[in-house]
């Protein structure tokens, strides 16, 4: 039997349009979900849509149509994004899917019943951008702490959820498991800012507005949108319907990646609610940074997004994934840029990665007919490159299973490199002019097809066209591209080449940067 591995982003808010903010999460857990995948692991991708709440109720009434009609639309939308981004999710749940508000309904239901969850007012400041209730002394110049924006007065009847109660249990489990929290700084965070100060009971349910999850027993009130939408993690599942074997299957959820902003709901929340329903805990909450334009938050509101689908235009989804990818220190912010953007383009993937390729194609069209040459006479060269090659599978594993996806990729263009500085070390065009030259070529024309198999099979699960190209130019059979046969010494001497278009074709910086000023500035 396969090891289960369940790797789930967000719901994204059906509020509005998804920014290259948003689709840096899921192009990272389409990264770790693939590269599980390739790594053997039955894998759940889970990804969807957090559709209730005043937010949407009021977005909807302006647009003058019902809450279901718009969020169908921005739904839509958001799948388009995904399948244009390559993302590979198992399931895409909705919070106005049947399977999920049944879920939540009984989920509500039990923790009233065993006492969890009690009757009372609630009097107090709310976030709607946000969703968040919060305390006074939370407050920061009177607006929310997180968002910046003006926060509302509440008054009305709630229910509460006792969080108070399982405070202490759930201190104990963040100590003791010090992976539950990461990066871990984010650990320190939660317990400093918010668990150890005290959590007070939270408010779970609204009256003052309509587009929820009715509570069954007393229908004028909604869920709380947050109880709502965490709930999605096994809903999807089936957890609490008739058939729950793919709960039985993939539950506990091995990671959580969620953006830094929303890791207090996923550490505190969540399992607080897990906790009351006597269910095991996620192995994993990984709080991931931001992508930063102009110094703050990519964000709508402050008129600061870039558009995911103008830059895949542009650029080409393979580049726009490299980019966030590679850029962005993981668990920290990064910034995006058109400079850097181009820069990540054009040094890496054109320079790199493309020209060695189309260097490699061409001397073995050039020397050999276009059939790879089996080595021959080995030179002092070669031993950094084979070295590489042959821990580049382990020293990739080693930063992904730490979820150091920019490192694993620096890993791979470090080889890249290497390769590139063999080609001027050997100089094939000097070695092709005599007969023992020749033999010497062999082996480093080898090498070079050789490395670039092997950086192939590892970036696939980052890269979701480029790998393909690399094979089909090498001319490398089905069998050789899988992860079993990673290997040094696994390209078939005797392949034939064909040359093919350039990967990544160099962008003119200036002519670029011109360009996009006229487009205000950035994509
Ligand atoms: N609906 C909630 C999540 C509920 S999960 C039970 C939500 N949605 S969101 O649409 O606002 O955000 C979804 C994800 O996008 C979050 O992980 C968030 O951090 C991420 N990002 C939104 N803007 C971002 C950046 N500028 N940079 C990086 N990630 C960003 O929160």
């Amino acid at each position: 039997m396969k090891k289960t591995y369940y790797i789930t982003t967000p719901i994204y808010y059906a509020s509005g349009t998804l920014h290259i903010g948003h689709a840096y999460t899921t192009v990272a857990a389409d990264s770790i979900a693939r590269y599980k995948r390739q790594r053997g692991f039955d894998v759940r991708f889970l990804t969807g849509s957090d559709e209730h709440g005043q937010k949407v109720e009021r977005k909807a009434a302006d647009a003058g149509v019902t809450p279901k009609q718009y969020v169908d639309e921005v739904v839509k939308k958001f799948q388009d994004l995904w399948k244009l981004l390559d993302i590979s999710y198992d399931d895409f749940i909705r919070t106005t899917d049947d399977r999920h508000e049944v879920t939540v309904q009984k989920i509500f239901k039990q923790l009233y019943e065993q006492g969890d969850i009690y009757k009372s007012a609630y009097t107090g400041h709310y976030c709607t951008p946000c969703e968040s209730f919060w305390l006074e002394r939370q407050l920061k110049d009177g607006c929310c702490p997180d968002c910046g924006r003006p926060i509302e007065m509440v008054e009305e009847e709630s229910y509460f959820f006792r969080l108070s109660k399982y405070a202490d249990r759930l201190i104990a489990h963040i100590k003791a498991n010090p992976d539950f929290i990461q990066p871990v700084s984010r650990t320190n965070e939660m317990l400093q800012n918010f668990l150890l100060p005290g959590l007070e009971d939270l408010c779970v349910s609204r009256t003052s507005f309509k587009w929820g999850i009715p509570v069954e027993f007393d229908p004028k009130h909604v869920v709380y949108v947050w109880v709502d939408a965490l709930s999605n993690y096994i809903s999807a599942l089936g957890y609490g319907s008739d058939d729950d074997s793919l709960y039985q299957k993939y539950w506990p959820a091995d990671l959580h990646l969620v953006g830094k902003e929303i890791v207090r709901f996923h550490t505190i929340i969540w399992p607080i609610m897990l906790m009351a329903l006597g269910l095991p805990l996620p192995k994993q909450v990984f709080g991931h940074g931001w992508l930063i334009i102009d110094g703050g938050k990519m964000s709508k509101s402050q008129g600061k997004v870039v558009d995911p689908h103008t830059l895949c235009g542009r650029y080409g989804v393979d580049a726009i994934r490299y980019f966030l990818l590679r850029e962005i220190p993981f668990g920290s912010d990064g910034n995006f840029s058109n400079e850097a953007l181009i820069a990540r383009i054009n040094t890496d993937l054109a320079n790199d990665l493309g020209n060695l390729l189309s260097r490699t194609v061409a001397m073995i069209a050039k020397y050999f007919d276009g059939a790879i040459p089996a080595p021959f006479k080995r030179g002092e060269e070669d031993e950094l490159i084979e070295k590489l090659a042959k821990d580049l599978p382990s020293a990739v594993d080693k930063q992904m299973e730490a979820l150091h996806l920019p490192d694993a990729l620096a890993e791979i263009f470090k080889l890249i490199g290497a390769c590139n500085k063999y080609i001027d070390l050997t100089a094939p065009w000097t070695l092709a002019k005599t007969d023992e030259g020749r033999e010497r070529l062999k082996t480093v024309l080898y090498n070079l097809a050789e490395s670039l198999r092997i950086s192939a099979i590892l970036l696939t699960p980052f890269l979701t066209s480029t790998p393909q190209k690399i094979f089909e130019q090498l001319g490398t059979p089905t069998e050789s591209q899988a992860l079993d046969s990673v290997a040094f010494g696994g390209t078939v001497a005797g392949s034939l080449v064909s040359k093919g278009e350039a990967l990544f074709p160099r962008i003119d910086v200036e002519k670029e940067l011109a360009a996009l000023a006229l487009d205000n500035g950035t994509v």
